[in-house]
């Protein structure tokens, strides 16, 4: 069976190929035409569904055998009144880049002088098939620094601190971001009802 992913993120797409290796992995863009698709849920997982349903829309007169896996996923700073959270991609205004929003949230802990606080990462993935629509979630907990340190990881990992660690995401190996992410304690249940 194939798995289609209806995401352009090429970090997320990287860390999805990776845990499900060996199976047949592809990324919608590999298949459709590049298409802009409108993410206005107000939850991660109304975000999920609405990417996933699309793209097996768009799919299912053309692919058998398939599914297709959506990921939503953000980062939450309690201190901050629960912000970027799902509006995480577009923190530092829509077509931000993930530097310009990994120094927005930066900024914003430095004007209240905080150093580092409890943050949280969120991933809620949609699963839609012939068997119809599931949703999962999965977290990671940690807490967010003032600056960034390291060039692994994508988006807002050079500034999070996995509980148990030293480092950032940023600076620790990706294969120890894979064994407890948000991500793949998402994708662990999305194993279970593919
Ligand atoms: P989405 O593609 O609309 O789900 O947006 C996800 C946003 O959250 C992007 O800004 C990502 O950079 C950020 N994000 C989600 N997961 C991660 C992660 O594992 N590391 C760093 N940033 C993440």
């Amino acid at each position: 069976m194939k798995i289609v992913l209806a995401s352009a993120n090429k970090g997320k797409i990287k860390e999805i190929k990776a845990y499900f290796e060996g199976s047949e992995v592809l990324a919608y863009s590999d298949i459709l035409e590049p298409l802009e698709i409108v993410e206005d849920g107000d939850t991660y997982q109304a975000n999920a569904v609405i990417k996933a349903k699309t793209i097996y829309d768009l799919l299912k007169d053309k692919l058998k055998d398939f599914v297709v896996l959506a990921d939503d996923s953000g980062i939450t700073v309690p201190v901050l009144g629960n912000i970027p959270g799902v509006y995480s991609a577009r923190y530092a205004g829509v077509g931000a880049s993930d530097k310009e929003n990994l120094y927005k949230l930066i900024d914003a802990l430095k004007e209240k002088n905080i150093k580092k606080t409890p943050a949280f990462y969120t991933a809620a993935m949609a699963i839609v098939s012939d068997k119809g629509i599931f949703t999962v979630h999965g977290w990671m907990h940690g807490e967010v620094i003032d600056e960034a340190r390291g060039e692994g990881g994508f988006g807002y990992d050079p500034m999070f601190i996995p509980e148990g660690f030293e480092e950032t995401l940023g600076e620790l190996d990706l294969s120890i971001k894979e064994q407890f992410s948000h991500r793949t304690k998402a994708l662990r249940l999305v194993g279970l009802v593919m």
